[in-house]
Order: structure tokens, then C-alpha cells, then sequence
């Protein structure tokens, strides 16, 4: 009955560990003014705030509905749970009052050249993001809340993931999860326990050419982007390296031997060892000038079944974290746009979102600040 604390300057969910089990929701708010949106994110609040503390279901007369699910029995086990809550848009694009509050860099997702975006799997006024120790806790959550809040929200697409949690090993050193394509996802991540660094990568501060109400928050890019596994099997290894820019079954960059290894550009300008189109290197070349492009990642391995044409569905639900979209998610796809990689993945759905600032503490609800 793992609890992550609701309360704080930043919603939780973001720099807390990543737990087995992650969905990301999005909907479409009918709530239009702003009494009706204060109502909706007061009683978000509420049930997130009871959802990820945990708690008993109260009974009800048996001639009544019961009063939720009851996937998770009577007694309901926090087990990690976060819900994270962000805004896309066309929240504020849609209701002339929100008009002059949108974040500065809050815009609707745009098509990149590899992309096939399927229109039913993007974009959104509201998304949520589920991630829990069981992927059972993050459909009951999100059950409640579409129950609770049936009058605010439609769901429009939702996207679920998962991905093994790996204990530190006994000399304290630890190793990243792989995905889906078999390669160790995470190596190179900024370090979510740096407060220091957080406060410059992830949250956007005050007065940083931002509406002051957006103090805390975070803006969260969601790309669900398929890959095509069976031709990837049929791929020769050196080539899957060499696409990545590290060793399959290590991590380790090439010329290191364990995962933590740093990759030397510098030593190696013209990308003999570490080819200067591979994954690795266009996503962060690791120079005095592309530092302000560093995200955080939070992604989950998803598995769709089969498509209609006999493949397996299956990618990775990429899910980031930055302070300036533009200078993060934005610039690091801009700079991978033709890499090699493309010819084995396909993004499909996504969409920006404005992470709302942390609720304080009780009688402080979400998006209070905007109010
Ligand atoms: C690194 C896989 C999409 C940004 C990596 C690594 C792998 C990987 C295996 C090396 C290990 C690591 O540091 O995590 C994938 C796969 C993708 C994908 C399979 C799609 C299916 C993306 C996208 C972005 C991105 C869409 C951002 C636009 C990065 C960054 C790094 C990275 C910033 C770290 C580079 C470094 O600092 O050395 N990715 N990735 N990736 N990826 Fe991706």
C-alpha cells in the first residue's frame, strides 16, 4: 500500500520513480465557465487525492449502485498511484476566458515528417497520466474519476504501458528496463533526484515569460509510436547498434563497457565509433549549446494486439517532461527527424499538455492558481 504524497509545489507522478504500470487518458472537458471549471477541478482533486492515499469504500444501501468499481475490493490500496493532470490547447483556445492565460508555448501538437498520426489518437483539452505498481490501480482510478466526473469529462483515446522495475543491484549500481525493440530505455535520462537540475529541465518557473498562475508545472509531450518489431527481429545486431549508437545487450556506448559509461563525442568528431545520424547522438550531442534541450523521459512498453494486417501493435508510449517545449520534446524530434531509426517506427497518436502546478494542501485544489 506504497503512498505517494499527493501534495507539493509539483504534481507527483513526474520525477517520482517510474512504477510498473503507466496510462496516459485524454479527454475532451465539456465544463465551459469558469464556475463550471473550478467545479471540475475541485472534484478532480478530490477523488485524486482519495484515489492515490487509498482508503475504505464506504457501503450503500444494496437496492443502490455501488458506489464505485469495487475492482480493487473494499479496502483500496494506494500501490503507488499518481495522477498527474495537464491541459492541452484546446482547453484554453476554446473558452474566451482561458484565452489569455494559455502557457506561452502550449500549442497542438503538429505532424513530423515520419509521422502517420491517426486523428483519434491525438490531442485532447485534458490529459490525465496513470502510473501505479499494477496496471489494475490505473483502470479503477481512472473508472472513478470518468464515473465522478461523467458531467466535466469525455474521454477521447487512451493509451496503456508497461515496463519491469529493475532493484538496484547489492554494490548499489543499477541498470535500465529495456524496450520493446530490446534496447536498455533510460541510460542517459537526467537524474529525476537533482532538485537543482529539475528546477532548470522540468519546471517551469515564475516570470520566465510564462503566466505567473503556471509557476511549478511542467509541459508533458506524449507520442505513442509504434514499432515495427517483426522487421526489427530480422535486422542484423550490428546494425540495431549502430542505429542506436550503443550495445544491445550492455547499454554501454561503443568504446565503454558498462551502461554508465559516457560516450566521448568530442574524441570522436567525425563519428567513427559513435555515427553522428544514430539515435543517441542526434537526440543529445551532448554540446555546451544543447544543453538547454534536455527532457526527461518517461516512457512505458505497450502491446496493442494484432492490426488488421496480421502485425504485432506494440511500441512504446513515450511520455516527456520539460520546462520549454520548444527548447525540449520540440528541438530533440526536429533534430531525429530522418534518422535511421524511422525506418522501424511509426508515431501515431500524442499530443502537448501544460502539467498543472502542485496542489499545496488540503483546500487547495488543481488549476487553483488560474482561477
Ligand atoms: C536515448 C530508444 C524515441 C529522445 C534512447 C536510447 C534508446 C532509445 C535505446 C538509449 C538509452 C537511453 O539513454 O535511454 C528510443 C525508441 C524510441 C525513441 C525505441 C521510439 C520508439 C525518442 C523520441 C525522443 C527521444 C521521440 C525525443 C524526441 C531520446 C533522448 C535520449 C534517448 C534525449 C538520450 C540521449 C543521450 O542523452 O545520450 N532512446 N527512443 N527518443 N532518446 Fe530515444
Amino acid at each position: 500500500a506504497q503512498v505517494v504524497p499527493f501534495y507539493g509545489p509539483h504534481q507527483a507522478g513526474i520525477v517520482t520513480p517510474r512504477p510498473e504500470a503507466g496510462l496516459i487518458v485524454s479527454f475532451t472537458v465539456v465544463a465551459q465557465t469558469r464556475d463550471e471549471v473550478e467545479d471540475l477541478f475541485r472534484r478532480l482533486t478530490e477523488r485524486a487525492v482519495f484515489l492515490t492515499s487509498g482508503g475504505k469504500v464506504p457501503d450503500v444501501d444494496p437496492k443502490l449502485p455501488p458506489v464505485e468499481s469495487g475492482i480493487l475490493g473494499p479496502d483500496i490500496a494506494a500501490d503507488a498511484l499518481t495522477v498527474t493532470v495537464g491541459l492541452g490547447s484546446s482547453f484554453f483556445d476554446d473558452r474566451d476566458w482561458l484565452k489569455p492565460l494559455k502557457p506561452k508555448r502550449l500549442k497542438t501538437m503538429v505532424e513530423f515528417p515520419n509521422d502517420a498520426l491517426d486523428r483519434d489518437l491525438c490531442h485532447g483539452d485534458l490529459s490525465i497520466q496513470f502510473c501505479a505498481n499494477r496496471a489494475d490501480v490505473n483502470i479503477h482510478a481512472l473508472r472513478d474519476l470518468m464515473k465522478n466526473l461523467s458531467d466535466h469529462l469525455v474521454i477521447r483515446w487512451m493509451q496503456a504501458g508497461d515496463v519491469p522495475v529493475i532493484p538496484p543491484k547489492p554494490d548499489g549500481s543499477s541498470e535500465s528496463a529495456r524496450n520493446f525493440l530490446g534496447f536498455r530505455d533510460g541510460t542517459a535520462n537526467p537524474d529525476a533526484g537533482d532538485t537543482a537540475l529539475m528546477d532548470r529541465i522540468v519546471w517551469v518557473e515564475a516570470g520566465k515569460d510564462e503566466p505567473e498562475w503556471a509557476k511549478g508545472g511542467s509541459y508533458q509531450a506524449v507520442r505513442i509510436i509504434r514499432n515495427f518489431v517483426e522487421r526489427w527481429d530480422r535486422t542484423p545486431l550490428q546494425e540495431q547498434e549502430t542505429i542506436f549508437g550503443r550495445q544491445k545487450a550492455s547499454g554501454a556506448p561503443f568504446g565503454g563497457k558498462v551502461e554508465s559509461d559516457l560516450p566521448d563525442y568530442a574524441g570522436d568528431p567525425d563519428g567513427r565509433l559513435t555515427p553522428l545520424d544514430s539515435h543517441i547522438r542526434l537526440a543529445n550531442p551532448r554540446t555546451a549549446d544543447t544543453q538547454a534541450n534536455l527532457i526527461l523521459r518517461r516512457p512505458f512498453n505497450y502491446s496493442n494486439g494484432v492490426t488488421k494486417s496480421g502485425q504485432l501493435d506494440q511500441g512504446l508510449l513515450f511520455i516527456a517532461y520539460q520546462a520549454d517545449l520548444d527548447q525540449g520534446f520540440i528541438t530533440v524530434q526536429n533534430r531525429l527527424n530522418g534518422e535511421p531509426l524511422e525506418e522501424y517506427i511509426k508515431p501515431v497518436g500524442g499530443g502537448y499538455f501544460y502539467v498543472l502546478p502542485g496542489v499545496c494542501c488540503p483546500g487547495d485544489y488543481l488549476g487553483k492558481t488560474m482561477m
